[in-house]
């Protein structure tokens, strides 16, 4: 393991704030990262005081003086050279995901192909950011619009996708013209130090070394509220829980500066009667126990029909009973520990609440001990019969436990499916044309995100990422996201020796 975090430039003690590979003295207090796996000390983090935090902004303010003038597809260059580097260093970056955060080899070495992934689109897109043009109403007139780089961005990112999130923002405010101050969640700073080490290591390779991608770790209280309330960032682009989405948010728009928001989901399956319900399990099993159920995409309640209710209840209590449980390391393993004891005890007091409200306990929910258990991170998957009123249902509990509900109609069911108060992502399971043109038409889910026949989970980054309601507006990733991480202009020019003006005003004309 220290050879790893060696590989990786991590030390004992690291510093909370980097400048691109400088690492600036912080003074604030020591934060320890400890392995959810087996709860020992992995290294330690000296965070980012107020003056580290200035330090950071004024460099990144100042880099993006110079990396505005670097035409874009030079910029996409570095860009393709940062996914290089990064396919070279996959399986160690990957090993430290597993270590630092919990989830299983397979999904962190996924994780960080979906970063790779996005280098590969940012790279394409640096060529096409286009504007349109448009005809004047004038005569004499042409009138178009242009993107220009916005400035440097603020990116704050949950412990669940330790470095993809960062990534999908990242690597397109680059292309963008912008620069980027990431503040990372406090549960996994290594993996940002790690990351941002090796892209920043290609920025100064190809002549850049002035800090466009830069690190404040500090807890969300005071580093966090500091980068939102930044006046220098006009762009604070927030992934993870929907209060932090809120104090973000708030902070961000009482500037009127941009919030980009990504938070939480609840997001539901509708099994029909119709579905192929082999696929469904397989899909499920994945959307619910993969990352140990704390992906903002898991499958957090499951729809079905009162006639497959049984059928399915029964291969998926199967296909639970399958799932191995131990170190996220070792081969086999399907599901990691959760991040820490704090998410075993809010597992522990949501199945509490469900009990209490009338739900019914169909497999799992217990703690695991003995053995690499005794870390206390451990459990069993869960999954419970509710109903989908319940108060404890309509919350993101973020934690491996599966709600099922029976509907009758399928109507009912997409009534069931948008009565939350979040709106991330959504499937259903059926064959029927007709059952999946109305899950997709407009009284249909009513989430960012909507699939057919597949898991809520594990979206690709050539869409647009996010959600509806209290799943906080945002898009990230592909599509036309870039946008946001630009300042777009609408230009009209006048070469006609005359001044008409718009919507035919005459103003004082001889
Ligand atoms: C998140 O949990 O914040 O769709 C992001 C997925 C991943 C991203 C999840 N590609 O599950």
């Amino acid at each position: 393991m220290k050879d790893l975090l060696e590989r990786l430039g991590i030390g004992e003690l690291n510093q909370g704030a980097l400048t691109g590979l400088e690492r600036l003295d912080c003074r604030g207090t020591v934060l320890e990262s400890t392995s959810p796996i087996d709860g020992k000390i992995l290294a330690k983090v000296r965070q980012a005081d107020s003056a580290a935090y200035d330090r950071v902004s004024q460099t990144a303010i100042a880099a993006f003086r110079r990396w505005r003038d670097v035409p874009a597809p030079k910029r996409g260059e570095v860009v393709r050279q940062i996914g290089g580097a990064f396919r070279e260093r996959k399986k160690d970056l990957g090993a430290l995901i597993s270590l630092e955060m919990g989830k299983i080899l397979a999904e962190a070495e996924g994780e960080v192909q979906e970063l790779i992934d996005i280098c590969d689109f940012a790279v394409g897109q640096s060529r096409m950011l286009y504007g349109f043009s448009m005809h004047s109403e004038r005569p004499g007139h042409r009138m178009f619009e242009q993107y220009h780089p916005l400035g440097p961005v603020g990116v704050i990112t949950a412990f669940n996708f330790p470095v993809a999130v960062w990534s999908w923002n990242a690597m397109l405010a680059l292309i963008g013209g912008d620069t980027v101050v990431w503040k990372p969640s406090s549960k996994v700073p290594l993996c940002a130090i790690a990351a941002n080490m090796i892209a920043a290591r290609v920025v100064n390779d190809c002549g850049f070394p002035e800090g466009l991608l830069n690190v404040v770790i500090g807890t969300g209280e005071d580093i966090g509220a500091r980068l939102a309330a930044d006046r220098q960032l006009p762009l604070i682009s927030a992934t993870g829980s929907v209060p932090m989405g809120r104090r973000v948010g708030e902070i961000v728009l009482s500037r009127l500066g941009k919030p980009l928001l990504e938070l939480g989901g609840n997001n539901a399956v509708i099994v029909t009667p119709g579905a192929d319900l082999k696929l469904a399990s397989r899909a499920i099993l994945f959307g619910a126990v993969g990352t140990a159920g704390q992906r903002c995409t898991t499958i957090r309640r499951l729809i079905v029909q009162n006639s497959i209710f049984d059928t399915l209840k029964e291969q998926l209590v199967s296909a639970y009973r399958q799932v191995k449980i131990g170190n996220p390391l070792e081969e086999g393993v399907l599901m990691g520990p959760l991040i820490d004891v704090q998410a075993v005890e809010a597992m522990r007091m949501a199945l509490e609440e469900i009990r209490k409200d009338g739900g019914k306990l169909l497999y799992g929910g217990e703690v695991l001990s003995g053995g690499v258990y005794d870390a206390g991170t451990y459990v069993r998957p869960c999954i419970c019969e509710v109903e989908n009123s319940y108060p404890i249902v309509k919350k993101e509990t973020f934690a491996p436990i599966l709600y099922m509900i029976r509907y009758d109609a399928l109507e009912q069911a997409i009534e069931f499916h948008n009565d939350v108060p979040q709106g991330l992502t959504s499937s259903i399971f059926t064959n029927d044309l007709r059952e999946s043109e109305l899950f997709l038409s407009s009284r249909g889910s009513d989430c960012g995100i909507a699939n057919v026949n597949m898991s809520t989970s594990g979206a690709e980054i050539g869409g647009a990422f996010g959600g509806e309601k209290e799943s906080g507006g945002g898009r990230e990733s592909g599509s036309d996201c870039w946008k946001a991480y630009m300042r777009r202009q609408t230009c009209t020019i006048n070469w006609s020796g005359g001044m008409p003006l718009a919507q035919g005003i005459k103003f004082g004309d001889p």
